[in-house]
């Protein structure tokens, strides 16, 4: 990769307020500075300190960071602990009342669940498991709607040991299986349908079709939760009832205890090639990341009501709702529904009447709501609100200024975290009490994270200039490998050819500015971020070239208004170039069979056809040709290379 220039100018500051700063748990950037410093003299000792203070270990570890066999790192590896433990019955004898979650429905109804109850529920579950054969070790495919119940059945597999494996409720039966397959699921948790904006989405169906594609032996038990009550097909004795398998069963279970290295769970992502991968996490070393965010970056305050509109089914949701916000000890919102039903101020609506003070969502979200009512916040009273959150992609400074302005009413930080899958917690992120914000930059990494921007030689480059992101020392919360897949976790994570593959490689390009901070700016392979979700171009294509009528395809990204990015196919069909009325016909049938293949979110935009595909002479795809196309750019780099120049003029045009 050349290096890249970065193209932002931005040098607006906003510094929190005295009164904020005061009260924040680093209420300065000498306190930041000092913690920072502490880790660069000794990381190890940094991060064991803190493992001591904020994990209950049922047996101490005596080791730190295991580094012998890199990049598989362990960390405080002889250690044994409990999750769930960690969560839920650290709470019961100083807080049991408290209400842990505020769950809101599609439809609006409020369920409050305290500390002591979403214990028992979690106990229950965990036992109830454990009758259906269920155990440590086993790998459970959790499938669900966004509700009390998702976190009660990734906490329940967390109290047993069992590695869960959330499988977002917007992936379609293919996906599913894939994940089914490759995890060797021993159970998968779902339920009848999902309600989202009013409408009904079949889990249940879903996974019966998953189930029937073959290769699914090793799935023992469906266990289905009643949501709306819908007609399901039902397959004994595969199937059961959630309600049926807890009922009369105790309401304690004894955590079992497990080291600190078992894994936690496995989320499936997208990266360059055409399988997602597996992300594997482990347990003590991803707790203590979600731990430390929250109090850092988060800035949580035991009078906090937390909200994170994320989905459990991606890892903003595994870190800031089912575990982070736990581990704390947090009242959190839990919200089922979507941000514009039955309107555009439901989001303003819910932090109104629940009080939210810290509020995490997403710019794509931001941009769509400003879209959809730029003056709607005005009309809810938002003063509960204390802090903002950003995360999944850049936030452009437009959608920043609205969401401090308008959202925060100019007294709110906003904190711009980068992280990713792998990354467990917030890597990159200020400090609000202690940090200026500049709009549109993650700031500064955490204390005793060792980020930098480096060149191909794995060489740091000074300020200003663009490069690699990687992360260069091991910290607690990284991903132990790739589930089934250990030589790719070693090649796409630590690359030979950058840092002798001692460095993590983020897969994002950044640079820093003049005062150090860190700006983001984009992918490095083909990876695009829809709505800040993570789609492989690979997949897309292999998704396309499935459908009978598609003999080639190339997929990439172009810059979208609310999307951020959106997806963009380059198709050649068996047949001849489709006319007009053909081309419009094809396109809705291949953007159905990709949301059918994948799931919604992987739609394309846009479809073009072409009679072939601009390709070098070694017969290999110009895709960065493809790039400029798609956005409507003339082309000005160089087609010397290229086989058949032709064949740009008519991929020029979208297909009528
Ligand atoms: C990729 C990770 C981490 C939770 C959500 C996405 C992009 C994420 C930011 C941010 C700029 C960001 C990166 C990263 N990204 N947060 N604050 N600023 N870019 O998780 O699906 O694992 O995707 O999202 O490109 O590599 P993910």
């Amino acid at each position: 990769m050349s290096i890249i220039e970065s193209v932002l100018n931005e040098t607006r500051v906003f510094l929190p307020s005295n009164e904020f700063a005061k009260k924040a748990n680093i209420p300065n950037i000498e306190r930041y500075h000092a913690l920072c410093a502490e880790a660069e003299q000794d990381f190890q000792g940094f991060w064991a300190k803190q493992a001591k203070e904020q994990i209950l270990w049922h047996q101490p570890f005596t080791q730190i960071l295991d580094d012998r066999t890199p990049p598989f790192y362990k960390w405080f590896g002889d250690g044994e602990l409990n999750v769930s433990y960690n969560c839920l019955d650290r709470h019961l004898s100083t807080q049991a009342n408290k209400v842990a979650i505020i769950f809101e429905s599609d439809d609006g109804e409020v369920i409050r669940c305290s500390y002591r109850e979403l214990h028992q529920h979690v106990c229950q579950f965990a036992n109830a498991l454990k009758l259906q054969n269920i155990k440590k070790g086993d790998r459970v495919i959790i499938y669900m709607p966004m509700r009390i119940e998702a976190v009660v059945a990734m906490q329940a597999c967390a109290r047993i040991g069992a590695i869960h494996s959330v499988v977002f409720g917007g992936f379609s039966a293919k996906s599913l299986h894939e994940r089914i397959v490759d995890a060797k699921a021993a159970a998968i948790i779902t339920a009848d349908e999902q309600v989202r904006g009013g409408k009904h989405n079949a889990l249940k169906a879903t996974v019966d079709e998953a189930m029937s594609m073959g290769d699914t032996e090793s799935v023992k038990r469906v266990v289905v939760y009643r949501r709306t009550g819908a007609q399901v097909s039902f397959e004994a004795p595969r199937d059961v009832w959630w309600h049926e398998i807890i009922r009369d069963v105790s309401t304690q279970c004894e955590p079992e205890w497990i080291n600190a290295e078992h894994p936690l769970f496995t989320l499936y992502t997208s990266g360059s090639t055409g399988k997602p991968k597996g992300v594997q996490h482990s347990s003590a070393g991803y707790l203590l990341g979600t731990k430390v965010s929250m109090q850092w970056i988060f800035d949580y305050q035991p009078t906090d009501i937390f909200w994170c509109t994320a989905d459990v089914g991606w890892i903003t949701g595994h870190s800031y709702v089912c575990y982070g916000p736990l581990a704390m000890g947090a009242t959190q919102v839990i919200f089922e529904g979507i941000p514009t039903y039955p309107n555009a101020g439901r989001f303003w609506e819910i932090i109104q009447k629940h009080k939210v003070t810290t509020f995490y969502t997403a710019p794509t979200a931001i941009r769509s709501l400003i879209k959809l009512g730029a003056d709607l916040p005005a009309q809810y009273d938002l003063s509960s609100l204390r802090l903002l959150g950003s995360v999944g992609e850049p936030i452009n400074p437009e959608a920043w200024m609205w969401f401090y302005e308008k959202v925060g009413q100019s007294r709110c930080p906003i904190v711009d975290t980068w992280w990713q899958t792998e990354t467990g917690c917030h890597m990159i992120a200020p400090m609000p009490g202690a940090v200026g914000l500049k709009p549109g930059s993650c700031t500064f990494p955490l204390p005793g994270i060792f980020a930098s921007v480096v060149d191909e030689a794995g060489h740091d480059v000074e300020n200003g200039k663009g490069g690699f992101l990687v992360i260069k020392k091991p910290f607690p919360s990284q991903i132990r490998t790739l589930w089934g897949d250990t030589e790719r976790f070693k090649k796409t994570y630590f690359p030979e050819e950058i840092g002798h593959g001692n460095y993590y490689l983020a897969g994002d390009s950044a640079y820093c500015d003049c005062d150090g901070y860190f700006w983001i700016m984009g992918r490095i392979d083909d990876v695009l971020n829809v709505s800040g979700h993570r789609l492989g171009t690979m997949e897309i294509e292999s998704a396309l070239v499935a459908h009978p009528l598609v003999a080639e395809a190339a997929v990439v990204g172009k810059p979208h208004e609310i999307k951020g990015e959106a997806v963009v196919a380059f198709v050649v069909l068996k047949g001849q170039y489709p006319h007009e009325k053909e081309a419009d016909e094809i396109t809705n049938v291949l953007r159905e069979w990709v949301a059918k293949e994948i799931g919604p979110i992987a739609k394309p935009e846009e479809i073009r056809f072409g009679e072939n595909l601009p390709k070098t002479r070694s017969g290999k795809i110009m895709r960065r040709l493809l790039r400029t196309l798609a956005k409507g750019e003339e082309i000005t780099q160089d087609i010397s290379t290229l086989e058949n120049p032709a064949i740009l003029e008519q991929l020029k045009n979208p297909a009528q």
